[in-house]
């Protein structure tokens, strides 16, 4: 299975702190956004990864990110004009998907949760599409799930004025190949965009739509607003203060996946291309800090 990381959009609830920049290269505590997203895919075991964003800012992607060899990663870009909908990731990625199944994720999603990985690696060959279902108070903001008793889903309905359900589906999809015809054929809505959710009741109709249910547990970000920034930045912190391991390193998480070994996790910490960084941030000790409790038997 491939990924895709969509990084465009106009952030626009996020200005003016988005005007020079993007949202998803804003740091949420120790590391740019889109470092979360990335190390979903990798634990999922994806680690052929598009990632699109707009012409003005991909070029600094690139920079960041490089083609992630470092990481034992394949990364390639390509960019989104206009922010036409989040399904048209795939028109967009259709060279890059080729005759694969494919993971979508957006790039101001985090995810965080004990056992995500080994459940998100159940579906990367997917028949149909698979979408996530989470618990939260307020579905209505969101696309929203409707289910029957036995938990199958009914319809995906987007921001419902009543939700007929506190499940919502957080922007990670799992589809197989057929989701490039299903997004060509998918017409924009009214407000010019070719929407996720339509792709998702196409597949529902054909037959072809699984939910997985997150555990209650799941930590789940949208980091759209300034509060949702600040709320991730004070999780990430206290969570690695307490637990003294990092959340959403691309690094660990290729480790823990097997897509780069001991050594080269070793080589990232103390790596002086940058003028030995993350030596002095202390993120190079967090890496070398995995290695001892992977050494614990963990
Ligand atoms: P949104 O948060 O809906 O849009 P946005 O990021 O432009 O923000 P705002 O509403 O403040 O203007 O997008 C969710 C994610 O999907 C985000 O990471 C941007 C990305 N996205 C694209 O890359 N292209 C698109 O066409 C759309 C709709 C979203």
């Amino acid at each position: 299975m491939k990924g895709i990381v969509l990084a465009g959009g106009r952030a626009t609830r996020l200005s003016p702190a988005s005007r020079a920049t993007s949202k998803q290269l804003m740091h949420v505590y120790d590391k740019p956004l889109i470092y979360y997203p990335i190390s979903t895919l990798l634990h999922a075991r994806i680690n052929e990864i598009l990632v699109i964003s707009t012409p003005e800012q991909l070029p600094l992607f690139e920079e960041l990110l490089g083609d992630g060899s470092a990481w034992g990663c394949r990364f390639s870009y390509a960019a989104q004009p206009e922010p036409n909908g989040i399904a048209a990731a795939f028109l967009i990625g259709e060279d890059f998907i080729g005759d694969d199944s494919v993971a979508l994720i957006l790039g101001d999603n985090i995810f965080y949760g004990v056992g995500l990985g080994e459940q998100l690696q159940r579906y990367t060959e997917p028949e149909g599409a698979v979408v996530f279902g989470l618990w939260v108070p307020d579905p209505e903001r969101y696309g929203v799930l409707e289910l029957d008793a036995d938990g199958t889903v009914i319809a995906v309905l987007e921001k419902p004025v009543v939700a007929p359900s506190n499940y919502m589906i957080p922007g990670l999809y799992f589809y197989d190949n057929s989701v490039v015809e299903v997004a060509r054929t998918t017409a924009p809505s009214a407000r010019g965009e070719v929407e996720i959710s339509e792709v998702n009741n196409r597949y529902l109709r054909e037959g072809g739509l699984q939910v997985s249910k997150l555990p209650f547990s799941t930590e789940w970000f949208d980091v759209g607003t300034f509060d949702a920034l600040l709320d991730a930045q004070q999780w990430v912190a206290g969570h690695q203060r307490r637990k003294g391991l990092l959340v959403g390193s691309p690094e660990t998480a290729a480790h823990r996946e097997g897509f780069i070994d001991a050594e080269q996790l070793r080589f990232l910490a103390a790596a002086t291309d940058h003028g030995d960084d993350l030596a002095k941030s202390g993120y190079g000790d967090h890496l070398l800090r995995f290695l001892e409790f992977e050494a614990g038997g963990e």
